[in-house]
């Protein structure tokens, strides 16, 4: 059976593992190319089953079928050719390719049903996405989300949803011989606890600017069982040395961006400057920044080296990934 996996888009690769992880054979694994949050398998209903928990998984379809994509009427032949399999049921359908390639949903949708008399519901039994991909279309019913605890007892606004946070720490992958972490940015406390429950044998560190976050962290990682293994406390990332702690082997963390960007360049610039004095040589710092040319630019002049760079989506935007070494 061939199934359509969603993923946290820029973090296709950590799905991925999962999915190898849990029994699928790697050359049955197809991820298309320029496509965000996506990836094809050819597997067993027993390996799905195992993907109940994941994080890394945000949906699970299976395919129907495919076909080649020249515009509305391609997803018409689709629907009719596929017909039998759910024409007695209620179904939706989920249109995902942009609304530039076909313009109203709404009406598309209307048309297919009206066309092929099948029964629209909000509440289906049948939850059918539409995905196209380079000249080809793809039928897939929804078959299951994978659902996990959200620790969160404190939801801050614009704090990082504990999966997302998985998937983060996850691409980070921490060597064994990194033992001193910290997320001088932590807000709610997600970078941290997800660490604390991934990494055994770590000194984990989360500093915030904010003492109502380190509490709110605080409840959040007791919530999430991991209230031992996390050092949390009040700092400002544009002074690390403060909290003496030297010798770090990783700073993580996601940038504050809600600010004017002078302010921003200067917080910026006092972090990376500050971030020099407490990591060990070659120590790496990874950030979830939005500006990333700003950043770019930063850690050029203070001699950063980028290693690693990906466009990832977090709350509906753009953002990026990036990871640099001191
Ligand atoms: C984008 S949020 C991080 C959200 C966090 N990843 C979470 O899951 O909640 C940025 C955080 O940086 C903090 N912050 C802003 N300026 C700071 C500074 N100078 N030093 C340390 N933290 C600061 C804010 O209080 C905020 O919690």
């Amino acid at each position: 059976m061939e199934y359509l996996i969603t993923t946290h888009p820029g973090f296709e690769d950590i799905g991925i593992e999962d999915l190898i992880r849990f029994g699928a054979a790697k050359n049955k694994i197809f991820l298309p190319k320029d496509v965000f949050g996506k990836v094809f398998v050819k597997t067993s209903s027993k390996v799905i089953k195992k993907l109940a928990r994941v994080k890394s998984i945000t949906g699970i379809y299976e395919v129907l079928g495919k076909r080649r994509f020249d515009g509305a009427n391609s997803i018409y032949e689709l629907l009719r050719m596929h017909r039998s399999k759910f024409k007695k049921q209620s179904i939706w359908i989920l249109f995902k390719p942009v609304r530039k390639v076909l313009p109203d949903f709404d009406k598309l949708r209307r048309n297919l049903s009206r066309r092929l008399r099948l029964k629209l519901s909000r509440k289906p039994t049948y939850l059918l996405r539409v995905d196209t991909f380079r000249g080809s279309c793809v039928l897939s019913r929804f078959l299951f989300k994978p659902t996990w605890k959200d620790y969160r007892k404190v939801k801050l606004p614009f704090s990082m949803k504990p999966d997302l946070a998985h998937c983060i720490v996850r691409a980070a992958k921490f060597k064994k011989t990194e033992t001193r972490i910290w997320d001088p940015f932590c807000g709610g406390g997600s970078i941290p606890i997800e660490m604390a429950l991934l990494y055994k044998g770590k000194e984990i560190f989360g500093s915030d600017i904010d003492k109502e976050k380190i509490d709110a962290s605080k409840i959040n990682a007791k919530s999430a069982g991991v209230e031992n293994k996390i050092n949390f406390f009040v700092c400002d990332a544009r002074n690390l040395v403060k909290a003496s702690l030297d010798e770090v082997d990783c700073l993580i963390g996601e940038l504050p961006y809600q600010l004017k960007a002078k302010t921003l360049e200067k917080l910026y610039t006092g972090f990376f400057s500050s971030a020099k004095k407490v990591l060990k040589q070659k120590g790496r710092i990874i950030v979830i920044v939005n500006r990333k040319r700003t950043v770019g630019k930063i850690a050029d002049k203070l001699n950063f080296e980028l290693l690693e760079k990906r466009r990832m989506i977090k709350g509906g935007y753009y953002t990026d990934f990036l990871q640099l070494v001191c």
